[in-house]
């Protein structure tokens, strides 16, 4: 593909929902952790990509809140990856100015894997290139109930809540709505992911699973929704 990105119309926001790790192994005769060792490369190619077009914030669905009912030993692979690839990866974060941060209820994870993400998140804090955020037993609806919850112990008036108020509550507060959202796999759906933050975001959707996906794939993705007319409501 020869296009190239539009700089000045790049999106602000890209939210990825990496999918088919497992499908991706199954085709090739290898179990289901297989398939996520290899989607580290991607989110490797993927992050480099970003950096290179210009993203400013990328946010990467990792783990789900339903992920928790996956077989232990899945869930256990799938932790034991975050927290080697936190720890192997913060010096490069740090060496290309990326912020990390989290957004889902990280309480739940393994406290080795809390304690991983904290210490890389105090030492990027002052990074000003690109914000990395992992989403981690994260749900749309977690985070929009969650935020009701916090809101009702702060305010008695209800005519004091807007939606500026509302996403003060968010976990995605004070990081732009993403304007755009990738899903690879083949499958269409959103699957609890940002549910507020997605209002009007454009969906790609791409048949490439997560292991196979690479920054010419971002590339393309880009160039798509720089074709689309966003109208917001309006004519
Ligand atoms: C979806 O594939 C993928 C996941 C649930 C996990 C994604 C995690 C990684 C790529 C590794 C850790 C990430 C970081 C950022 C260090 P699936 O298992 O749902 O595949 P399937 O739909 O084919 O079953």
């Amino acid at each position: 593909m020869n296009d190239i990105i539009d700089k000045k119309k790049l999106p602000t926001h890209i939210a990825i929902t990496m999918d088919g790790n497992g499908r991706w192994a199954k085709e090739k005769g290898k179990n289901r952790i297989f398939g996520h060792n290899q989607g580290i490369k991607a989110v490797k190619d993927t992050i480099e990509g970003a950096i290179e077009y210009g993203v400013k914030f990328l946010t990467l669905f990792a783990f789900s809140t339903e992920n928790w009912k996956r077989p232990k030993n899945e869930v256990d692979a799938l932790m034991k990856l975050l927290i080697s690839s936190i720890h192997n990866e913060t010096k490069t974060l740090l060496k290309n100015n990326i912020k990390l941060k989290t957004i889902g209820n990280t309480m739940q994870l393994p406290k080795k894997c809390q304690n991983e993400l904290s210490e890389c998140i105090r030492l990027t804090k002052n990074n000003t290139g690109m914000t990395l955020i992992l989403a981690l037993s994260y749900s749309g609806k977690w985070e929009i109930l969650n935020a009701v919850k916090m809101i009702l112990e702060n305010y008695s008036n209800e005519n004091e809540i807007s939606e500026s108020i509302f996403e003060q509550y968010l976990s995605t507060k004070s990081v732009p709505d993403p304007e755009l959202l990738i899903r690879t796999s083949g499958e269409k759906r959103i699957s609890n992911f940002m549910l507020w933050q997605i209002a009007y975001s454009e969906l790609y959707f791409t048949k490439k699973k997560w292991p196979d996906f690479r920054r010419e794939d971002l590339k393309e993705a880009i160039i798509d929704y720089q074709k689309r007319e966003r109208r917001f409501g309006k004519t």
